[in-house]
């Protein structure tokens, strides 16, 4: 049986520290007309002292479950697409599944800068088509504010933080994720980079008195390649889903630049009332930008059942990235009551004494003396033989339903079957 990659689950969160043009323009030489009028950026947030990329992630992903009404057991696949991850390693992916207790989770960083949210939703929906997952978590989270440096104006004033998550679930109603396509030019790669931090250029007293951990942009060379690429990849990604570009009902581009978004849809012959931007408040959010502005558009009521969707990313690699969604679920949205809020909580509570107690264990197990720490975690040689398990039922069964459980039981989410075509006269052929 074919199963399509359905959107059932979406939620963004945003820092609370919104910082204008004007307070930019306090700290460097710059101004409000300049960075509206070259860019369209008004406003962006920057994360408070306690926010991070994983806390961000976590937020996002818990207000996407709960929509998608999907227990964080039922996950089998995390992805974490960031250029600021919260360390080189372990991935911020692994932190947001202790947080959530994905307890059947796999959990991955992908590092394809802004077009990472993208290349996330191609490889989830690809796991969930190949049958290797059922659900899977895809987020697009940056802290970027950390990266930026408050002595370059040139890149500065571009970027802001935030996260989107959205929960991919496998379901037989065609529609979903209808095709992708992805490109890279590493030959690029020099245009939009932080040069040191990584094995190149380890951290060392010369890396930071030169700024190097830094971003750092050639503004003119990415506007060229964006203009270039934005079009040209969304219409390639319609002509693989099959939709001509006059059904495109809401067209999602990466939040960079206002005239690169203009460039892009005059390309495409979208008209403006179909392109989402919000960038005017938020920046460039990398990675997070086309999830967030997904949200956005939703909470707008910008999203109807069958719509189709067409999401585009493109940056640091250069890499860039589009996709066809075809929305499934029946909108609009209605909000969980109190109470399922409330067993939730229970649940993310549960996995936070789930994740001390791990941590206590690893402790007690170092103290004890080597013998013994055999007897307290059995070699496969010396474990006895397990009972057989019964057969598990389907993950879409397990699911959740208007908030009946919040531990996974009950009927699948609802996707509406898509609209039949109306059939084409004699005539008219
Ligand atoms: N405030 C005031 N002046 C600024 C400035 C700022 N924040 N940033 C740059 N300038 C100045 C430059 O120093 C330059 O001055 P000069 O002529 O005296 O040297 C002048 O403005 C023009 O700079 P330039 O870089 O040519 O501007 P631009 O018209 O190309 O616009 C960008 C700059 C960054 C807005 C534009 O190139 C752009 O949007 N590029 C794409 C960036 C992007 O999308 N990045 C994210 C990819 S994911």
């Amino acid at each position: 049986m074919a199963l399509y990659a359905h959107i059932v689950g979406w939620g963004k969160y945003i820092p609370e520290n919104a910082v204008t043009n004007d307070d930019i323009a306090k700290i460097m030489d710059t101004s409000d007309e300049w960075i509206r009028s070259r860019t369209g950026i008004g406003q962006r947030y920057f994360a408070g002292p306690h926010e991070t990329t994983a806390s961000m992630s976590i937020a996002a992903a818990r207000l996407a479950l709960d929509r998608a009404r999907i227990a964080p057991s039922s996950i089998d696949l995390i992805i974490v697409a960031t250029l600021t991850p919260e360390h080189i390693f372990p991935a911020t992916a692994c932190l947001v599944q202790d947080a959530l207790g994905a307890t059947h989770a796999g959990a991955f960083d992908l590092s394809a800068a802004c077009s990472g949210f993208i290349y996330g939703l191609s490889m989830g929906s690809n796991a969930i088509q190949s049958g290797a997952a059922k659900v899977v978590l895809v987020i697009g989270a940056e802290t970027l504010s950390r990266v930026l440096d408050i002595e370059d104006r040139t890149t500065y004033p571009l970027f802001g933080d935030g996260a989107g998550a959205v929960v991919l679930q496998a379901h037989p109603t065609p529609g979903g994720v209808l095709s992708y396509v992805l490109g890279s030019d590493g030959s690029g790669g020099e245009h939009l980079n932080i040069p040191a931090g990584g094995s190149k250029l380890p951290t060392s007293q010369h890396t930071i008195d030169n700024r190097l951990h830094y971003v750092k942009m050639n503004g003119r060379e990415v506007y060229r390649f964006a203009t270039r690429v934005m079009g040209k990849v969304s219409k390639e990604a319609c002509e693989r889903a099959g939709v001509p570009l006059n059904e495109i009902d809401l067209f999602i581009p990466h939040q960079a630049n206002i005239r690169i978004i203009e460039s892009a849809s005059k390309f495409l012959g979208i008209s403006s009332d179909k392109v989402f931007t919000n960038l005017d408040r938020y920046g460039n959010t990398s990675a997070a930008s086309v999830p967030i502005a997904l949200c956005e558009a939703i909470e707008q009521g910008r999203v109807s059942t069958n719509d189709k969707i067409v999401m585009v990313g493109f940056g640091g690699g250069l890499t860039w990235g589009a996709a066809v969604v075809q929305w499934g679920l029946p909108m609009p949205y209605k909000r969980r009551q109190w109470w399922y809020r409330g067993l939730r909580w229970l649940v993310y509570r549960q996995a936070r004494l789930r994740s001390i107690w791990l941590r206590w264990r690893r402790q007690i197990e170092n103290k004890l003396p080597e013998d013994e720490q055999k007897d307290f975690l059995p070699s496969k040689k010396e474990a006895k033989p397990k009972p057989e398990k019964p057969v598990k039922e389907p993950v879409e069964q397990r699911h959740s339903d208007n908030g009946r459980s919040a531990n996974g039981a009950g009927k699948p989410v609802e996707i509406a079957p898509p609209e039949p075509k109306p059939e084409q006269t004699v005539e008219e052929k």
